[in-house]
């Protein structure tokens, strides 16, 4: 464009024309700032007529300033209105870039991971249905008769206090939580026409201590077989069975004396552990003997007519040594990380 000489109506609209084209033809909030500096900075047109007033005539300087005055006016509410528009685009256009369609199926599933406390549980009794051993359940809040008088716990025998118990109130009610899965044999004899071979998987309570080895509220498995002529060797074999599928062909079981008020004789089982993280082992698994006469009487049974065997674990304690876990309080904690070192069993 060439230089302005004076101010005149006609230089006045062509720098309007020129800088109101290129605020038009503004296409960013970048361009549309290029645009302004070229048009109204200091080496504009119109700030160069601007620079022209001091040449105007003074009767003619009110008209030129204004003819000035205005185009400048309009230039700037023209940057104004082009940079509103621009940045309405600009957000519309960031909007619709973001646009999320709620309504779209997710394509992230997340697999969940089956607990492997159920798991176990879930091997343990297909083990012993295989066996055709049944399935049996009985209430966590249990009366006191089931949890202990029936098995032969004394009113006041100290093995009552073996088991931390939680005691429900009101104290007249004689409610606990289960101490064992114990009651379910009672609950089973009970209910069940004989031959009887039932195992009983559930929850149980104490009031231990949260730590790496205990939980107050853990599980069991009991079983449980009565029939005729029941021996101390068929519950060795069942055990050895069990002990095999669970931890190996090479696995084995042992005996120790011990005390249980429901069974006599009573013994610790423990277990050879072929594949035990630090090499094999004998671990202590869990309690068993032959079912004390005074609990099959207690049942309705006849002692001399059947006899029975028992036998209970903690599933908990199984799993830890089992997969040489070191803190039981991750089993109580559902974090699905801790899952899913077991694998996406669904
Ligand atoms: N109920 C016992 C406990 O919780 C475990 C137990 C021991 C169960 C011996 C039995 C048994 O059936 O025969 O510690």
């Amino acid at each position: 464009m060439s230089e302005p000489v004076a101010i005149t109506e006609e230089a006045v609209s062509q720098a309007v024309e020129a800088a109101l084209s290129a605020i038009g033809g503004a296409s960013s909030v970048a361009e549309l700032k290029a645009a302004r500096t070229a048009h109204t900075g200091e080496a504009s047109a119109l700030a160069k007529l601007n620079a022209l007033m001091r040449q105007v005539p003074g009767d003619q300087k009110a008209a030129a300033g204004k003819l000035v005055g205005q185009a400048r006016g309009r230039v700037n509410q023209a940057v104004a209105a082009r940079e509103t528009e621009l940045a309405e685009a600009e957000t519309a256009a960031r909007l619709e870039a973001e646009r999320v369609d709620v309504t779209a199926a997710s394509t992230t599933w997340r697999a969940g991971a089956r607990h492997p406390l159920s798991l176990l549980q879930e091997e343990v009794s297909d083990i012993f249905v295989g066996m055709g051993w049944e399935i049996a359940e009985g209430p966590e809040l249990e009366h006191e008769w089931f949890n202990f008088d029936a098995l032969n716990f004394d009113e006041d025998h100290p093995a009552r206090a073996m088991q931390d118990t939680f005691f429900v109130d009101p104290p007249e009610r004689h409610l606990v939580m289960r101490t064992h899965t114990s009651p379910v044999q009672v609950r089973s004899m009970l209910d069940r026409p004989l031959p009887l071979y039932v195992l009983c998987p559930g929850r149980t309570y104490r009031t231990d201590e949260f730590d790496a080895t205990h939980l107050p509220v853990f599980s069991q498995f009991e079983g449980l077989a009565i029939d005729k002529g029941l021996t101390m060797a068929h519950l060795r074999g069942t055990l050895e069975h069990f002990a095999r599928i669970m931890f190996g062909d090479e696995a084995r079981i042992r005996l120790r004396p011990n005390y249980f008020p429901f069974t006599e004789p009573s013994a610790e089982m423990d277990v050879w552990q072929p594949g035990a993280k630090g090499g094999p082992r004998w671990i202590e698994w869990g309690g068993c003997g032959m079912v004390n006469s005074n609990v099959l009487r207690a049942a309705g049974i006849d002692p001399d007519e059947y006899q029975g065997f028992a036998f209970g674990m903690g599933i908990e304690r199984t799993l830890q040594f089992r997969n040489s876990l070191n803190d039981m309080r991750d089993m109580a904690e559902g974090d699905v990380r801790f899952s899913e070192q077991f694998g996406l069993v669904l």
